[in-house]
């Protein structure tokens, strides 16, 4: 076995990591973590550390880890049939199967599922078939996609444009222009403290109007969000967002990308956000939880109105050109089949209602009241704590600070893994959604310890 001083120069030299600062990465001035095991909510490194892993890798791992049922599905499949391609009509026994178990758990007057490999890959998908949707319909100027500011997609040229962090365009001239932003549902970060949630989802909804109207509703193609604000900083929507939003994308014929990479199977107690908060998508983006991340795969998920107009489409126009080597890759697709019999069989779908309750209430208990804690949200098994100078003024610290890191570093220290949310100094939690109420109790002392070492 490779010693880890050895890997960890092998890394320094060659691999090009995702989301790093690559400059301090190849002065060996970050760490090279190399992960090599896992069981339930833990994981464990090269070095023998053991870590309660709260964000499920990247609130992805939902099954928890070490799952024998999905890893035979995986070498069953791999034995059987590594591969075969599903374009004109090809398929296989398990992801025909696991389109099957997907629409049987969507929202109602969703019809068919395409399948990718990534989040980022899906939403691509669901900008290209918008745009052919419009242009079956004649609608030819109808293309612009509206996003929110702090809204995560992806990190490709449209899903980057999409996502609504200004580190996924600085340098790489991205925002494209055909993707506007809207006011981020932030009611913790409202400019206006007086507003109430209601009023100020009416707010949002009239910022939003206002946009389409500056552009002309016949530009606007879509609207993508995700139920639950992930990436951009954990935050539920506050009361009546939903309503008010799709009270405008109906009025205006806009569509609705309901992105629930992070919020499918089951991450706030109910099998889709799009159930849990009444939306009605025209699409609905899948990943993560599919397989829990067990191997890649993603999905769009396309309403019946919308397949009326793509078979429509290809009537006029031949098959549709759009597909992936990859797509529906049978390994990855009985990963998923297991997987979804995994979540029921388990209940995980509940454990996440019970114990994400739990979780967000031990939170509040914990560091309700603590100085520098300005605001604890949460929904299931999500959960932010944001971390601010001055509570009542609900002032931030200066960023060079790094508090949000350094909180996350001190508990990581102590054997449990927090997320440093990328914009602001706020911690998120996403565990995996098998978690115990008891393992639950570490983490939120965890992280209660970690923040009185910092400031106390
Ligand atoms: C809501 C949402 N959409 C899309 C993506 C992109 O998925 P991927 O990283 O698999 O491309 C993510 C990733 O975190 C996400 O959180």
């Amino acid at each position: 076995m490779l010693r880890n001083d050895q890997l960890a120069a092998w890394d320094r030299d060659n691999f090009f990591h995702a989301s790093t600062h690559l400059a301090q990465h190849a002065r060996g001035e970050t760490p090279t973590r190399i992960i090599s095991g896992g069981d339930g909510v833990f994981i464990e490194d090269r070095d023998g550390t053991r870590l309660l892993d709260a964000f499920a890798g990247l609130y992805c791992v939902n099954v928890g880890y070490g799952r024998r049922e999905i890893a035979d599905a995986i070498a069953d499949q791999a034995r059987e049939l590594a591969y075969y391609h599903s374009y004109v009509g090809h398929g296989t026994e398990a992801s025909v199967t696991l389109a099957k178990m997907i629409l049987d758990r969507a929202p109602p007057n969703m019809s068919k599922v395409y399948f990718g490999q990534s989040g980022s890959d899906a939403n691509e998908t669901n900008v290209k078939l918008i745009w052919y949707y419009n242009n079956i319909l004649g609608r030819p100027e109808k293309k612009k996609i509206i996003s929110r500011w702090r809204g995560y997609h992806g990190s490709g040229l449209m899903t980057g444009s999409m996502t609504g962090l200004v580190l996924f365009h600085n340098k790489f001239d991205l925002p494209l222009n055909s993707v506007l932003h809207t006011t981020a549902p932030y009611y913790y970060r409202r400019e206006n403290p007086d507003l109430s949630e209601e009023a100020f989802s009416a707010h949002c909804a009239q910022e939003l109007e206002a946009l389409i109207a500056r552009e002309g509703a016949d530009t606007i193609a879509a609207f993508i969000a995700e139920p639950v604000l992930g990436t951009g900083g954990i935050v539920p929507p506050p009361e009546g967002y939903w309503a008010a939003i799709q009270d405008v994308l109906r009025r205006h014929d806009i569509l609705l990308i309901a992105d629930e990479v992070v919020t499918g199977f089951g991450r706030l107690g109910s099998m889709f956000g799009s159930l849990h908060y009444g939306l009605k998508p025209d699409l609905i983006t899948i990943a993560k939880g599919l397989t829990s991340a067990y191997a890649p795969l993603s999905g769009s998920i396309v309403s019946e109105r919308m397949w009326q107009v793509l078979e429509q489409g290809t009537e006029e126009n031949g098959p549709i050109g759009h597909g992936w080597t990859y797509s529906a890759h049978p390994i990855c697709a009985a990963a998923g089949v297991a997987n979804l019999k995994l979540i029921d069989q388990l209940g995980l779908v509940d454990n996440a209602k019970t114990v994400g309750a739990y979780f967000n209430a031990a939170m509040k208990d914990a560091l309700g009241n603590h100085r520098h804690v300005g605001d604890i949200r949460g929904e299931g098994l999500l959960c932010a704590v944001e971390l601010v100078n001055d509570v009542a003024q609900r002032t931030p610290f200066d960023p060079a600070l790094k508090i949000g890191p350094q909180v996350a570093a001190a508990m990581l220290s102590k054997g449990v893994i927090a997320r440093a949310m990328p914009q602001g100094d706020i911690l998120g939690f996403a565990p995996p959604l098998c978690i115990t109420e008891r393992e639950v109790d570490q983490v939120v002392d965890t992280t209660r310890v970690a923040i009185c070492d910092i400031f106390d």
